[in-house]
């Protein structure tokens, strides 16, 4: 995949997002995990994009950022095919946290797991992981979305 999106608001970042998330679903038929390592800033949009995804997943709990909580669970609807959506913020892990945190289950699995900060433990990441950067634009809610 290789898209380059350009977004003017919050609520398009979520519907971009959320639209992802249905063809991720598609995809994801692979024994392991689908992992998303997201790269941008602070304010870059990374929590409200994973809002967009985790409803696309078919999950009708409310998403705030992880910050504090290093790794959530969601249940995703059944009908997406996901056993479970992981959202993870790597602001302050390193990669040995992320193996006491049951990481090479997660990712053996049929789940999503959702990575903010991701560049911070890239070299825990599996090769397939999926990279996208976020970018402030010119004006102030303009963002750039850029999906390798
Ligand atoms: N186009 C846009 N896409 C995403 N967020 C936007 C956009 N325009 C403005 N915002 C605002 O920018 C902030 C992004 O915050 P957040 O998603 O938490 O970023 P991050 O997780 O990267 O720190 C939110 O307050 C959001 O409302
Ligand atoms: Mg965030």
């Amino acid at each position: 995949m290789n898209k380059k999106f350009s977004s003017h608001s919050a609520r398009e970042t979520k519907i971009f997002a959320e639209s992802l998330a249905q063809k991720l679903i598609h995809t994801g038929k692979d024994k392991r995990a689908v992992v998303l390592g997201l790269v941008g800033n602070l304010g870059s949009g990374k929590t409200t994009f994973t809002q967009g995804l985790i409803k696309g997943f078919g999950v009708q709990k409310r998403v705030l950022s992880p910050t504090f909580v290093i790794l959530k669970r969601f249940c995703p609807s059944k009908r997406s095919g996901v056993q479970n959506v992981y959202h993870i913020d790597a602001y302050r892990i390193h990669r040995k946290d992320l193996l006491d945190l049951g990481w090479e289950k997660i990712v053996s699995g049929h789940n999503v797991v959702i990575i903010e900060w991701a560049d911070r433990i890239r070299s825990a990441l599996p090769q397939h992981t999926v990279w996208i950067y976020f970018k402030h634009g010119k004006t102030g809610d303009e963002r750039y979305i850029i999906i390798n």
